[in-house]
């Protein structure tokens, strides 16, 4: 099928959100080599831009700010957004190559599933370009087949995250969070820190993930004290075994006041809560005094998930 006569439009640039994950409960690894999960996700004000438009071939190109370590990302067919362009052509039945263009907010390798977030946008931008309407369930179990985090970039806000992290069932939150999140030069492989976690894990009997209900009556009440002492990644000693600094980075963001520090996903960003806006903005700039973490940013939480933002 073409749609080269369809009068639809030029072009579409759909942005998605980083996640955080307030809890992330890993359990022992699976048959396939995944391990089972009981995350707590929330999605917050990093956001990825991603312009889709007809083309002669399948292209992407990704720019940004150099910090965020963008040499990393691969500008062939192995891009996770042009793999979600094809498979949505794919389940349309469609021939209709187009270029990617990537606009990273969010830090590369950095625990905070932007790759996930340029399929998800990839995916809500090339369904608009080509006028699929494709139905919300479709979308998200070609988000699933494309990795773990994709699903909850397409539903954003908070919500409970089970299976390998792809079961997403939106969350009961009062309230903004306010959260500073610091990157780091280079970034991490998920696949390894994984490894690192197993190496750990062994001999210790990990038993299946949960999710505490002292976090989800935090979220509900939107108090902040208890949410501070809730926050936990069984992923962060993985990290910090891979990456030693980052146990510096956490303890200075204590020492700054924030409310409470954990390492973001697989690492290496951290991330700090804090009380408001005013409070994170201050923690920010004594971790950037302090040379923890670069570039430190200033993160709200909940924000939706993957949306159309303007097409031509
Ligand atoms: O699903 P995704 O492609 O994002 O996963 C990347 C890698 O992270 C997997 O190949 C696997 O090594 C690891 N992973 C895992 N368990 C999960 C999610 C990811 O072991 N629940």
């Amino acid at each position: 099928m073409s749609l080269a006569d369809g009068g639809g439009p030029a072009w579409v640039r759909a942005s998605a959100p980083a996640k955080i994950n307030l809890h992330l409960g890993v359990g022992p690894v699976r048959y396939d080599g995944f391990h089972p999960l009981a995350t707590v996700y929330q999605a917050v004000g990093l956001l990825d831009e991603v312009t889709v438009a007809p083309a002669a071939d399948w292209t992407v190109t990704v720019a940004g700010d150099e910090r965020l370590a963008l040499s990393d990302v691969p500008e062939d067919g192995t891009n996770i957004a042009v793999r979600a362009a094809r498979l949505l052509a794919e389940h349309a039945g469609l021939d209709e190559p187009v270029s990617v263009r990537i606009d990273k907010g969010i830090p590369v390798a950095g625990g905070m599933a932007g790759g996930s977030a340029d399929a998800a946008a990839t995916l809500v931008a090339c369904d608009a370009l080509w006028q699929l309407g494709t139905p919300r369930e479709e979308l998200m179990l070609l988000a699933a087949e494309l990795g773990s985090d994709v699903p909850f970039a397409l539903v954003g806000g908070t919500a409970v995250g089970t299976g390998r992290g792809e079961v997403v069932v939106p969350a009961m939150v009062r309230g903004d969070y306010w959260w500073v999140v610091t990157g780091a030069a280079q970034g991490l492989s998920t696949p390894q820190v994984y490894g690192e976690f197993d190496v750990i894990a062994e001999g210790l009997g990990v038993g299946e993930p949960e999710i505490p209900d002292e976090l989800m009556e935090a979220l509900r009440a939107h108090d902040l004290e208890k949410l501070a002492l809730s926050l936990h990644n069984d992923l962060e000693p993985a990290a910090i075994r891979l990456r030693p600094e980052l146990s510096d980075v956490l303890a200075t963001g204590i020492d700054e006041t924030a409310l409470g520090a954990l390492v973001s996903g697989s690492g290496p960003s951290c991330l700090f809560l804090c009380s408001g806006r005013e409070h994170a903005h201050q923690v920010a700039q004594s971790l950037r005094l302090a040379k923890a973490g670069d570039p430190v940013t200033v993160a709200r939480g909940p924000v939706p998930g993957a949306r159309v933002e303007r097409f031509g």
